[in-house]
């Protein structure tokens, strides 16, 4: 199983100041040298976090795939053709959503989806769609010739108890399994974290999960010692010295 990381949350970080860092490519590529097989971002109609010159570098700078998040509108579609992703997630949005929240309705937009698959395999561009665990919508990606389903694992995420859980890890394996008969890529990702990855990494369907706020979240507190310890050290150093701010040559 791969991992895809998604760095939206630090451009988040970036966009809270509106300046240059911390920058998500710079994030991207410590991903990879950590070990991610694939980077993932979402770049939203509203722009409000990873924007067009981070797709652009991401596209340029990568060394593992690209998956490139959004929703499937003629703006979104023309930079995601000229870019060409190895992976296009088909995702709803919504303006006034915190974070994507519910799969792709596939029943009421098979027409519109369907176009924008047909554009992008004519640019030899794998489409997978983000979708709830429900048969229907499988069998309907099968249907307008997606490459990959994307198993929306926030139910699963949010259960509070393990018997409901339990139940939502049912429905993520069985359409995992109805989707492998269907001949479709299996990926699942949202809300997964360090304590509900286990079930979801051990079903031998699901080919890459894609991770973001776990991860990020986690990595505040990683790294945060680190940070704190070398502002200190600048402090100490600098408060010993009297120097002027201007660079000697
Ligand atoms: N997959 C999709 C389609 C998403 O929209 C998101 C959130 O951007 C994720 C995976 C990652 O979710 P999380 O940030 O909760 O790990």
């Amino acid at each position: 199983m791969r991992l895809g990381i998604n760095i939206d949350h630090v451009a988040t970080i970036r966009e809270a100041r509106g300046g240059i860092e911390p920058d998500p490519v710079t994030a991207a590529h410590i991903a990879e040298l950590a070990g991610a097989e694939a980077i993932v971002c979402h770049l939203r109609e509203d722009r409000r976090h990873i924007n067009d010159r981070d797709v652009r570098l991401l596209r340029e700078t990568i060394k593992t795939r690209l998956d490139l998040e959004m929703a499937a509108t003629e703006e979104i579609i023309s930079i995601a053709l000229e870019i060409i992703p190895e992976l296009v997630t088909l995702v709803p949005e919504r303006r006034q959503e915190l974070t994507t929240e519910s799969g792709l309705d596939l029943i009421g937009n098979k027409k519109t989806i369907h176009s924008a698959i047909q554009r992008f395999h004519k640019k030899d561009i794998a489409v997978s769609l983000f979708l709830d665990p429900v048969d229907e919508y499988i069998r309907l990606a099968h249907e307008i010739e997606a490459d990959y389903i994307e198993i929306h694992t926030g139910e699963y995420a949010n259960a509070r108890t393990y018997p409901e859980a339990e139940e939502h890890l049912d429905r993520i394996r069985h359409v995992a399994e109805l989707a492998r008969s269907l001949d479709l890529g299996v990926n699942a990702g949202h809300g997964l974290n360090y304590t509900n990855i286990k079930p979801i990494a051990q079903i031998p369907e699901v080919e890459e999960v894609s991770i973001g706020h776990a991860v990020i979240s986690r990595a505040v507190f990683t790294g945060l010692e680190r940070a704190v310890r070398d502002m200190a050290e600048l402090v100490q150093r600098y408060s010993q010295q009297n120097e002027s701010i201007v660079p000697e040559n």
